[in-house]
């Protein structure tokens, strides 16, 4: 259970505090005797970057912010301490718990209190047992101290919140959530948060030849889903929507070309893009963002069933081109394709595709950094840039030059479904593209997008990375529209 936040503007003598600090000095509001400050103090000069003090009612927890480090790193870093102190704060066993900080660094409670909550979750709810271990709890309470407005409270409860369904979301398993079951999961999303979501059973597929989606469904008992989330405010402050698309891949076998090893281990986690489109929709709708969004998301899994697709298949997809099927693993852009060319329909100002797409960005990026590419203007790269910066999801562009196309040209289709060995998430980004008739970013989350191990509050195996970039990405969107992305000539003029 996610705690619950809230703000206080006294501390009581026997509540257990967290201070952060950017100076050797313990601020007045930190209730301690001189003794317990001194020593504090003692070992903040001697290096450490947080003492706890134990005093006969209450904890304390005292961390020192690195020195001279642009802002965005120091938020890192205290989401980072967060994780690292989760685990004392546990044992403490304190239903409630205090967050504070000096003046000094802008958004230090905000970082660390997310960075706590994002620590706090864990996969749990197929345990019949709890570990008995485990009988100490974490707060369930957090009480924020200090100047904190109210859009960014709002906004830091409401993300951290998309952030636990998306995990959810991307933790279970294929036997407890197929493609139905998922655009469900999104129904009720857009049911808490207040978007619409429209869903197209097989039927409607059917009638609107979606041939990509439809091929790789073909192997599969569970119909799949096409979700349309919409979330349309009167003060959006463009006209022609976003459009975000999101791969939902339920679970990734390779169908035919089925995955060996252990390559097949963690492929419940391949529809981690479809799962970020719904938490970035939850989000700026919660928080009541003035933007205008679609989010686009084919659903189903992929596996080498009764009549399945093959190799040397040629498919006509959703926009009447063909594609020679050359590798049955190289599914996601199949479906991914079709909604892209849907997206027409709305006219969009650009469309944004997120993906587990490539174990090539995988293997260039490690779990570090997303994989970004795309034909859209500098000034969308620039604000998802910040945006990754700020909240630590980072995106790293790779060269996106025509010759690339060269790769997947097929000699009986209009295109195939796999360029080769080299080049491997710039060629499927290229695949993508020629399904796009509008300026498209696309984000391949392969590495990022599902861990193998925790990694502090980031937790294996669905982090819910996407969901923090493309939420604050539209919120920087909103507030910057007139002055960074409505320019002269920008052709998206109302
Ligand atoms: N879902 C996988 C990509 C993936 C790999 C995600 C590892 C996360 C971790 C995707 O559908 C896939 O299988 N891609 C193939 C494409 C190839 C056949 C061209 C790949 O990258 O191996
Ligand atoms: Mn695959
Ligand atoms: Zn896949």
């Amino acid at each position: 259970m996610k705690p619950v936040i809230s703000r206080i503007s006294q501390i009581s003598p026997d509540q257990s505090v967290v201070c952060i600090i950017s100076r050797d000095e313990i601020p007045e509001f930190i209730l301690l005797s001189k003794a317990e400050k001194e020593y504090a103090l003692k070992q903040l000069l001697a290096g450490e970057k947080h003492v706890v003090i134990n005093s006969y009612f209450k904890t304390t927890y005292i961390v020192r912010t690195g020195k001279s480090l642009p802002e965005f790193r120091i938020w890192e870093e205290l989401r980072k301490t967060a994780s690292n102190l989760s685990k004392i704060i546990r044992a403490g066993n304190h239903e409630e718990l205090v967050i504070s900080s000096d003046p000094d660094t802008a958004g230090a409670v905000e970082a660390f209190t997310e960075g706590l909550i994002l620590s706090f979750y864990s996969f749990e709810k197929y345990l019949t047992k709890k570990d008995p271990e485990n009988n100490k709890k974490y707060p369930s309470r957090l009480l924020l101290f200090g100047n904190i407005p109210d859009d960014d409270f709002k906004w830091l409860d409401e993300l951290t919140d998309a952030v636990y369904i998306v995990r959810e979301l991307i933790n279970e398993p294929v036997n407890r959530l197929n493609a139905p079951a998922l655009s469900e999961e999104i129904r009720k999303a857009g049911t808490n948060a207040g978007f619409a979501v429209d869903i197209f059973n097989k039927g409607k597929i059917e009638a609107l030849k979606m041939g990509g989606l439809l091929a790789v469904n073909r192997g599969s008992v569970d119909p799949p889903v096409f979700c349309i989330l919409e979330w349309k405010p009167e003060n959006a402050v463009n006209s022609k929507p976003v459009v975000l698309v999101g791969k939902g891949i339920v679970y990734d076998t390779g169908g035919l070309n089925i995955k060996t090893g252990n390559y097949m281990e963690d492929m419940k986690a391949d529809m981690a893009g479809a799962a970020a489109v719904t938490g970035t929709l939850y989000t700026i709708a919660r928080t009541g963002i003035p933007v205008y969004v679609v989010g686009l998301i084919p659903a189903t899994d992929n596996r080498p069933g009764g009549n399945a697709y093959t190799q040397g298949d040629i498919l006509t997809m959703y926009n009447k081109m063909t594609v020679e099927v050359t590798n049955t693993d190289a599914e996601g852009r199949l479906v991914l394709a079709d909604a892209i060319s849907y997206a027409s329909k709305y006219n969009p100002e650009i469309i944004i595709n997120i993906a587990t797409l490539t174990g090539s960005a995988a293997m260039t990026f490690g779990d570090q950094a997303i994989a970004a590419m795309g034909n859209a203007g500098r000034e969308y790269f620039s604000l998802l840039e910040e945006a990754g910066n700020d909240v630590y999801e980072r995106i790293a562009e790779l060269p996106f030059w025509e010759e690339y196309g060269e790769l997947i040209k097929s000699d009986v289709a209009d295109v195939k479904n796999t360029g080769g060995r080299e080049a491997g998430a710039i060629t499927a980004g290229k695949f993508l593209e020629k399904f796009s008739e509008y300026p498209l970013i696309h984000l391949d989350i392969a590495g990022p997008g599902s861990l193998k191990k925790d990694d502090f509050y980031r937790r294996k195996t669905g982090p819910g990375t996407g969901v923090r970039l493309l939420a604050t990405f539209l919120r920087k969107y909103a507030a910057d529209y007139n002055v960074r992305i409505k320019k002269p000539g920008n052709g998206h003029e109302k």
